[in-house]
């Protein structure tokens, strides 16, 4: 995915920089030529030796360095890559770089390139939180320089908190939607997965057996074709893509929310399994058993998301797909709710218990459009999310 593709890895020092090793080998797997650079605090955690021997050429470690500016001056090295990722970004990299001072090679080249930056900062949590850190990163997000991570989680310090450099798999999945040339580059897809959960009191819910694995998987696909994905997700039991912009929610209300905050966009995919109704009667305090008897529910309908968004007369995606759950008459009924839900396509299925298909890892899915109703065969979940990102691609690309 990756090939032809030359990217500048700058190792800044951190613990996490063991983990670049990693990432150097998994870009080449991908096809990508990696050009190490190791700060002099890199260093210390990883040996110029086991970064060049990974990246099968030297590791530019200084700014004044005569071999290597009679062989590539640091100005031509900071523009002759696709990309320039720094990762670990440390506080101290990331404030240079907010700061535009260019005092070592990695500052310099950071300050000299035109090429697009996108950055995997780790560091302890507290530094991490630091409003100078979360100004740095103002600064160089408006500076149009792009972010992956950090993660949450046990640190090497003994804390616990956002800071951890992202998975390599989560930095090649960033590095690759950026420099996709798949059809869908430049488009801007808003996917809904998962179930919501409708609150009845602060401990209970109610929910629906979708796991989110479908919508997962469409968003993967979508962003392996170089689409902006927003991912708009419930509580599923799948992890979320890498390498797309995640917004989890919990309820309808806020699905809704998150979906019109995330418009305009080129196409909708809503595949979420969202609960038709919501307990207005949800109370702030756990329900006690009582002796007057059973509690009374009382319900209010959710606003139909992929309805609303299908009839919207300004900001409508240019393709708007739903999904359909059935149990019984699948294309009968998937055919009249594409109608009135007014949505272009509609991917059918039969989630009746038998098929194993809510929660499980295949689909048997029917596309139902303007052209009628096309039956695909039974297949794992990620095979129909490729067919299915394959044909939305087409479809923009007719569209223009
Ligand atoms: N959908 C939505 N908002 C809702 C309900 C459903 O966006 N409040 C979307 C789903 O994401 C899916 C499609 O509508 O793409 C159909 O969902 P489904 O549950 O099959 O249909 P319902 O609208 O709930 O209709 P019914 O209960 O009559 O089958």
């Amino acid at each position: 995915m990756l090939a032809n593709k030359r990217i500048l890895l700058i190792i800044g020092g951190g613990i996490a920089a063991y983990k670049s090793l990693e990432l150097i080998r998994r870009l080449q797997d991908q096809g990508a030529e990696v050009v190490p650079v190791l700060t002099k605090a890199g260093e210390e955690f990883v040996t110029p030796l086991s970064v060049s021997a990974l990246a099968g050429q030297a590791v530019h470690r200084d700014l004044f360095d005569l071999t290597a500016e009679a062989e590539m001056g640091h100005i031509q090295l900071s523009r002759s890559a696709d990309l320039l990722v720094v990762a670990p970004a440390t506080a101290d990299l990331m404030a240079k770089m907010a700061n535009g001072h260019a005092n070592d090679l990695a500052s310099t080249l950071l300050l000299a390139t035109d090429t697009p930056v996108l950055l995997a900062p780790a560091m302890n949590v507290r530094m991490w939180q630091h409003p100078a850190t979360q100004r740095n990163l103002a600064t160089l997000l408006a500076d149009g320089v792009a972010c992956v991570g950090p993660d949450e989680g046990g640190m090497a310090c003994g804390e616990f908190g956002p800071g951890r450099l992202a998975e390599p798999e989560a930095i090649v999945a960033a590095i690759t939607a950026k420099l996709s040339d798949g059809p869908l580059k430049g488009r801007r897809i808003v996917v809904t997965s998962g179930p919501t959960h409708e609150p009845i009191d602060p401990v209970r819910y109610i929910a629906n057996r979708s796991s989110g694995a479908q919508g997962t998987a469409l968003a993967r696909a979508l962003r392996d074709l170089g689409a902006e994905v927003v991912f708009i997700t419930g509580p599923a039991s799948v992890a979320p893509p890498e390498g797309v912009e995640v917004v989890p929610v919990e309820t309808a209300q806020q699905m809704a929310d998150a979906v019109f905050a995330a418009l305009p966009a080129d196409a909708g995919v809503f595949a979420a399994a969202v609960a038709d109704w919501r307990v207005t009667s949800a109370s702030d305090r756990k329900l006690k058993k009582s002796k007057d008897g059973l509690p009374v529910m009382e319900f209010a309908e959710n606003p139909d998301i992929l309805k609303t968004v299908a009839h919207l007369d300004e900001g409508r995606p240019g393709l708007v797909v739903g999904f359909a759950a059935e149990t019984n008459d699948v294309v009968d009924n998937a055919t009249a709710k594409r109608l009135r839900k007014g949505c272009d396509w509609i991917v059918a299925n039969d989630v009746s218990p038998a098929t194993g298909i809510m929660g499980g890892s295949e689909n048997a899915v029917i596309l139902i459009s303007d052209a009628g109703a096309e039956s695909w065969p039974r297949m794992d979940k990620t095979a129909v999310a490729r067919q299915l990102a394959e044909r939305i691609a087409a479809a923009l690309t007719d569209k223009g």
